[in-house]
């Protein structure tokens, strides 16, 4: 098959939204940001990636359910323009989930879900402590896109990376051992993926 999104993005046979399966496996970035006043917040984003290594850049893309409300997440970036992007590994997976329920702004996700905080060297948000890596971010730019067939208006969020943490067990011969990483990764609908198998493959000279 072949549709145009403008008019719509479930197009017969189609009964979902078919970009997430197609756009997949993605990463979880689990985002943690402070309000004004201080209160911690967590939540996790699969439109999230790096886009450079050197210097570090991430995006990520909280997506509003409606026009005029806006994801706790992106409100606390207008307010303290610093985050932190927590990776999910197996262990991890329940607790992500949980920190995605619809709790009302200034609700702690942390404490609601029982998640340990720890603090970060160099931005204010706390990191999860249990995560085997985590980014510091401070927000470079926010952009806008227009805004969707159903109404929802998404904000791609680019971060500069700060700081990095990384659980030393990680590190085997000077690099991450992804399998020790252990990440999930998000597709399509309420699915989702491990690693998997690993294999190598090298560029040509
Ligand atoms: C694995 C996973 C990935 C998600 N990815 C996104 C995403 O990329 N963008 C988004 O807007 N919401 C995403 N969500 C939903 C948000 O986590 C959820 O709406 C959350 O309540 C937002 O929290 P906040 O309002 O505290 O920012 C995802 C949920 C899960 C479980």
């Amino acid at each position: 098959m072949f549709f145009e999104p403008v008019n719509g993005m479930r197009p017969a046979p189609l009964t979902h939204n078919p970009l997430n399966a197609l756009v997949c496996p993605r990463p979880i970035g689990w985002a943690s940001t402070i309000s004004h006043d201080g209160t911690p917040n967590l939540a996790p984003f699969s439109y999230f990636n790096a886009v450079s290594a050197d210097p570090p850049y991430v995006v990520f893309a909280p997506n509003a359910a409606s026009a005029d409300s806006a994801k706790d997440t992106y409100r606390n970036l207008q307010d303290i323009p610093e985050f932190v992007i927590n990776l999910v590994d197996k262990r991890l997976v329940e607790a992500m989930n949980a920190t995605s329920g619809n709790y009302a702004y200034g609700v702690n996700e942390f404490a609601e879900c029982g998640v340990e905080a720890a603090p970060c060297k160099i931005v204010r948000p706390p990191r999860v402590k249990r995560s085997r890596a985590a980014l510091e971010c401070t927000v470079f730019e926010i952009v806008a896109l227009p805004i969707g067939s159903d109404g929802r208006q998404s904000h791609v969020v680019i971060g500069q990376v700060v700081g990095i943490h990384i659980d030393d067990e990680l590190i085997v011969d000077g690099k991450v051992d992804e399998a020790r990483l252990d990440p999930v990764a998000r597709l399509g609908y309420f699915n989702y993926a491990d690693l998997g198998e690993i294999f190598e493959l090298r560029r040509p000279d």
